[in-house]
């Protein structure tokens, strides 16, 4: 992790991390990833597990009530001499982060085209329904159900945002430049992704990438940095509530520990499971085990 980022989390959280192992992993997941090696890799999940195990993981956490509304407050204001409005989120899920945007970009009765690109068809209808439930004159849904890289807007886009999506992409420079060349002069790029501690780690040691390299925050940093943009960035640093995958892994808890790893979680053995929540519990806020930091970093980057 860079040593901007360990600066942004502790300005922004105000907590001491240096009770946390945020430089250099953890002893448990050493342990974790020679009993991983040992076995074949963990069974994807299906998309409708993903896109379930999405939806509790959230759930349990406050980031996206968070991100929801960090989105809502900075982007209209950075957009407010655009009429009509064109937006293409990229994996936009069931739009439950995209319905709130929406919703404050046609605050006024602004003219509001909103695109969600979503390769998942009960994913992208979920979108549909939610901003075609939202009461705003101004707003035009569209959705493609498809990948990003498939994408051709066919118009420049005010705005394209990729929230936690660019992790899925097989190249991110490509699609990175396919997203810029979309953007209008003037108009914004932004990226909401989380960075390759602590939880992440987990992410990308066990879930099957099938040969796929995964992005993190740093990784679209590092592009975006490369192309000499100006760029705002800010961590947001909400709360996992992992404490049911600590006392019922194989039950209750199973949903959230599944997305967190990107893989069945019943499938580890007794051991790596043993190691896996040690490692939790050692990530833990100090006192309160389960309860884990859960961040993402925004970066906006306005196209001249
Ligand atoms: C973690 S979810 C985020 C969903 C939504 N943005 C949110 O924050 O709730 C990632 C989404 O990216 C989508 N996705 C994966 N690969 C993609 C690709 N190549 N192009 C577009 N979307 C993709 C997935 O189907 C999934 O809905």
């Amino acid at each position: 992790m860079s040593m901007s980022l360990t600066m942004s989390f502790e300005a922004i959280s105000g907590q001491d991390w240096s009770l946390m192992t945020l430089l250099g992993l953890p002893v448990p997941l050493d342990g974790l990833r020679a009993k991983v090696l040992e076995n074949p890799a963990l069974p994807a999940l299906s998309s409708e597990r993903y896109a379930l195990t999405h939806e509790l993981y959230e759930a349990a956490s406050d980031q996206r009530h968070r991100l929801q509304e960090w989105l809502a407050r900075e982007l209209p204001p950075l957009l407010a001499d655009h009429d009509p409005v064109r937006v293409v989120g990229v994996g936009v899920g069931d739009g439950s982060v995209d319905a709130p945007l929406a919703a404050a970009l046609a605050a006024g009765g602004r003219r509001v085209r909103y695109t969600g690109v979503e390769p998942h068809a009960p994913s992208a209808a979920g979108f549909a329904r939610r901003l075609n439930a939202l009461d705003a004159t101004g707003l035009t849904p569209t959705v493609v159900i498809g990948e990003f890289a498939d994408h051709d807007p066919g118009y420049p886009a005010d705005l394209v945002h990729f929230v936690h999506s660019l992790y899925y992409v097989d190249d991110l420079n490509a699609a990175l430049d396919n997203a810029l060349s979309m953007v209008r002069p003037g108009g914004l790029l932004l990226t909401a992704t989380a960075p390759l501690e602590p939880l992440c780690v987990l992410t990308e040691m066990l879930c099957p990438w099938a040969g796929q390299k995964p992005w993190f925050a740093e990784d679209v940093r590092a592009e975006l940095d490369r192309r000499g943009l100006p760029i705002r960035s800010e961590t947001l640093v909400g709360h996992l509530d992992a404490t049911d995958g600590l006392a019922d892994p194989l039950g209750r808890g199973e949903a959230v520990l599944d997305f967190l790893i990107g893989a069945r979680s019943r499938a580890l053995g007794p051991g790596a499971r043993l190691q896996l929540l040690e490692y939790l519990r050692d990530i833990s806020l100090p006192g309160r085990p389960g309860v884990l930091p859960h961040p993402v970093e925004l970066t906006i980057a306005r196209v001249p």
